[in-house]
């Protein structure tokens, strides 16, 4: 519609459109009578006590399918757990539970549909809308319409489907709660991250070779993902991911001129060359870009960028502390080695936090204790 058509007055064209004042729809009346609703064809079950009876059988029996099966998938839970580092334990466990859990919640679905179907008042019902507001004669009339569902339906005179239905629902959270306890570690979280595998004398090595890196392949500008030189010798059934996601390390080489270290911290590193955890303290992501012109890291979940001239101090995004230090020196053929382990958990802040101190921790600097409070 062109301006000029807008602005002008309108006038009805024919009886049958409704015209509303300027800028509003033109809206064609109804064109269709309401046809009402179809003549009401009784059920088998409003016909037939028996057949009646039978129905109520079969909602029953939904029921109580429901109830074996959120029995069964506690028993599947138990009967098959996860081995760590076994995934056809894995697969057995999500297959079993996964089956049971679907069946409860599948057979309380069936027996309510089929209740309402067969069972509850078959007759059609128009409801008009009205406004949605709260009074006391809207209250008392919805405390009416109540009664009339519970008579109707016939959930308080039939006592064994209510029953069955009562208990089906009451017994489909018992796996989730079974489920939930599993979130949580079994053992203390800050001690299955407080310590890794590095130790006094473990060569630092490839990642995933397992070379061990002498400290002249080092070059300036240059990154290395790194792994205890030991990890090879662990099997992936006997948690080497495990392992490896606590000591994975980061090793660079930068000029010594521009390495600040941090006070407690001299002798860390070795002409140049620092390690620090790869695992990034916000939420855990692994730290892997590295910008040697900067000498920054950076990680790809949420950009926190760590400079490693600083002790991996924080100088952007969400991270609350630096990258930990990997203490390390060299052995009597050259190779990069390890002085200890780290002097405090790898991974997210929460858990340094939650962390007894360690009378051996290094302590950061004063500025950068303010930081992190
Ligand atoms: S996990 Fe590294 S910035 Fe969020």
């Amino acid at each position: 519609m062109s301006a000029e058509d807008q602005s002008a007055p309108h006038e009805p064209s024919t009886e049958s459109v409704v015209v509303y004042d300027r800028g509003a729809a033109i809206e064609q009346s109804d064109a269709f009578e309401n046809p009402g609703l179809p003549p009401h064809r009784p059920r088998q079950t409003d016909l037939h006590p028996h057949k009646e009876r039978r129905a109520e059988r079969q909602v029953v029996g939904w029921f109580l399918v429901s109830m074996i099966g959120s029995v069964l998938a506690i028993v599947a839970y138990i009967a098959l757990p996860i081995t760590p580092g076994d995934m056809a334990s894995v697969r057995m466990n999500n297959l079993f539970l996964g089956l049971a859990i679907a069946l409860a919640l599948l057979s309380i679905g069936i027996g309510g549909m089929h209740w309402a179907r067969q069972l509850m008042s078959g007759h059609e019902v128009v409801e008009e809308r009205h406004h949605t507001r709260g009074s006391v004669a809207s209250r008392e009339r919805s405390v009416e319409i109540f009664r009339l569902g519970d008579e109707e339906s016939g959930f308080s005179r039939r006592t064994l489907i209510r029953n069955t239905l009562i208990g089906a629902v009451a017994l489909v959270p018992l796996p989730a709660i079974v489920l939930f306890r599993d979130l949580a570690p079994a053992e203390d979280a800050v001690e299955a991250i407080a310590h890794t595998m590095w130790e006094p004398g473990m060569r630092l090595a490839l990642d995933p070779s397992g070379t061990p890196i002498k400290a002249t392949d080092v070059t300036i500008g240059s990154a290395f993902h790194v792994i205890p030189e030991d990890l090879k010798g662990i099997g992936h059934n006997e948690g080497y991911l495990d392992q490896k996601a606590l000591a994975a390390v980061l090793l660079v080489r930068v000029p010594t001129d521009r390495l600040k270290e941090a006070p407690g911290r001299e002798g860390w590193s070795y002409d140049g060359i620092v390690a620090y955890s790869k695992i990034c303290t916000h939420v855990g992501c692994p730290v892997a870009l590295y910008e040697q012109q900067t000498h920054h890291l950076l990680c790809p979940c949420h950009q926190s960028t760590f400079d490693v001239t600083e002790h991996a101090k924080v100088v952007f995004g969400p991270a609350k502390r630096p990258l930990p230090q990997l203490p390390i020196t060299v052995d009597s053929e050259g190779y990069l080695v390890a002085q200890r382990d780290f002097t405090e958990p790898i991974g997210a802040s929460f858990f340094e936090r939650l962390h007894h101190v360690d009378p051996e921790h290094v302590q950061v600097s004063a500025p950068e204790m303010e930081t992190r409070a």
